[in-house]
């Protein structure tokens, strides 16, 4: 059988490819944006497509003669997001309708459409109905409420939460209804799908028991041994709890945000169709979705993060490279006699909780600043403290390329008045250490050489930092 995963580079998408790929079933296409953003380990077995669903083309390619096509994509982050999702789906459904796909698999949202439908649910079901218009392509509209694992934004949310504060103050939707699902069970019901002997359109809910989530606060400390208190006041804003939110876990504003606002609506199934297409499935209970999602965080285990997507936000907005930099910061330190690959592997460890050696407080007061600017902040951390990959985040970074014991280019997805990127490179004997900047205008310039002398010990530091450890380790 012939498949095409969509979304493949995002946090449902990567797990459920690496499914796909052990289906010894399944011939696999994926289409992905940026062919730099998935390992070609990671993707091998599989035939690449490069493009996106507003490129006619490429979907051309990537669905002929494919049977069954995942549709994991949404463009949350992108301030248009509503209007772009509902035409990548009306381009995929009638491209896959010109490929004979026969059935579509989509992932979308758990809740119903009223007064208190927050716009994100709203285009995830706009979606859905847009998928499931054609009479010629089945769709398997699955509906997914809190979706539980280690790096998903909700769980992320929750434990952050859970951890950092032993009294909460909570808003009243903390009463809300929902039914969480464990990761793991997702990937079962998508994966299970492209099985299914039935030849109708169906919408299928999934979820376990339903549960406040404030139950969900307490369980997720219980699961972490942890003693919590809620205290609910009867009023606290959408905005005010997303700035909360932006300020005591890793998730920026503007996701927050569109998670707060579903939350005043219960998220609940609507149908029993998961019980009567797939009886086999059981999906765990809450607890035991969250044991296994720390086990995993602890054991640097995480497959994919909330962070994974591309980001093609900042990536459209600008069409500098690093070679366009103005400003650049370059320190070279000889590391001959040195094991190349403790050096690479030194570079590779920065941030999360390895941290940024002497001048950590430095990097935390940049992120503390860059959280109140609106920014991301630096608590986002890294998906795990010992493995990167292209795509990574790594605190404020985003790590946009990394060639084996050679080189590894970070942008800064933090607030600048212009791009930067941080470069390091094994060149022969030596470790380069390049800070780029492109300033955006006056103020661009100034912020700059404001900075001079503190990136001066700083970045000494780092580099000198780097190669010791790795001498150590060599
Ligand atoms: N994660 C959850 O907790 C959760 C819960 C309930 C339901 N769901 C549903 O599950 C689905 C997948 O969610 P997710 O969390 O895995 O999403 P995600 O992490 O945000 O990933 C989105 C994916 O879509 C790709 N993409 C975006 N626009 C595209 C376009 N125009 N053409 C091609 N690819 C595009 C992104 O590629 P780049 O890497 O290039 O950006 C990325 O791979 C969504 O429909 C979502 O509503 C998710």
């Amino acid at each position: 059988m012939k498949v095409l995963l969509t979304g493949s580079t995002g946090y449902i998408g990567r797990r459920l490819k690496q499914k796909l790929i052990d289906d010894s079933d399944i011939q696999l296409n994926l289409l992905v944006r940026n062919a730099k953003s998935i390992s070609p380990q990671a993707c091998k077995n599989a035939k690449l497509i490069e493009g996106d669903t507003f490129n006619i083309k490429a979907l051309e390619t990537a669905l002929e003669g494919v049977d069954t096509a995942y549709y994991l994509i949404h463009s949350l982050g992108s301030k248009d997001y509503k209007n772009l999702d509902k035409i990548s789906a009306q381009n995929f459904i009638d491209v896959a309708a010109k490929c004979g796909v026969k059935r579509v698999i989509y992932l979308g949202g758990l809740g119903v459409k009223d007064e208190h439908t927050s716009n994100h649910l709203l285009s995830r079901l706009e979606t859905g109905e847009v998928l499931s218009s054609n009479p010629t392509v089945q769709t398997i509209w699955i509906r997914a409420g809190v979706i539980i694992g280690s790096g998903s934004a909700s769980f992320e949310i929750v434990r952050n939460l859970v951890e950092k504060l032993p009294v909460m103050i909570t808003p009243k939707w903390v009463e809300t209804k929902a039914q969480p699902i464990a990761v793991d069970d997702v990937l079962q019901y998508l994966h299970q799908s492209i099985y299914l002997q039935t030849k109708k359109s169906i919408q299928i809910d999934i979820g376990a028991d339903a549960m406040t989530y404030k139950d969900m606060m307490l369980e997720t400390a219980r699961a972490l041994g942890l003693k919590r208190y809620l205290l609910p006041v009867p009023f606290m804003s959408i905005n005010i709890s997303s700035y909360w939110l932006n300020l005591f876990t890793p998730v920026p504003f503007n996701v927050a945000k569109a998670l707060i606002e579903g939350l005043s609506s219960e998220v609940v199934i609507q149908n029993h169709n998961a019980k009567k297409y797939f009886p086999q499935i059981e999906p765990s209970e809450y607890y035991e979705a969250v044991q296994k999602a720390v086990k995993e965080i602890e054991q640097n285990q995480v497959i994919s993060r909330w962070t994974d997507r591309w980001d093609r936000v900042w990536e459209k907005e600008h069409t500098k490279e690093f070679s366009d930099a103005v400003f650049v910061d370059r320190k070279e330190l000889s590391i001959a006699g040195i094991d190349k690959r403790k050096v690479y592997e030194s570079f590779t460890s920065l941030g999360g909780e390895n941290g940024w050696f002497d001048f950590d407080f430095l990097w935390e007061m940049r992120g503390i600043i860059d959280k109140m600017l609106g920014g991301v902040g630096i608590n986002r951390g890294r998906r795990s403290q010992c493995d990167l990959r292209t795509g990574d985040c790594l605190d404020f970074w985003k790590v946009v390329d990394l060639q084996e014991d050679e080189r590894l280019l970070l942008f800064a997805q933090m607030k600048v008045p212009g791009l930067a990127w941080l470069e390091f490179k094994i060149e022969d004997d030596t470790l380069i250490q390049s800070a780029y900047f492109y300033p955006k205008g006056v103020w661009g310039r100034v912020y700059w050489y404001i900075l001079v002398p503190l990136h001066y010990f700083v970045f000494k530091n780092l580099i000198s930092s780097i190669v010791k450890k790795a001498k150590a380790k060599s």
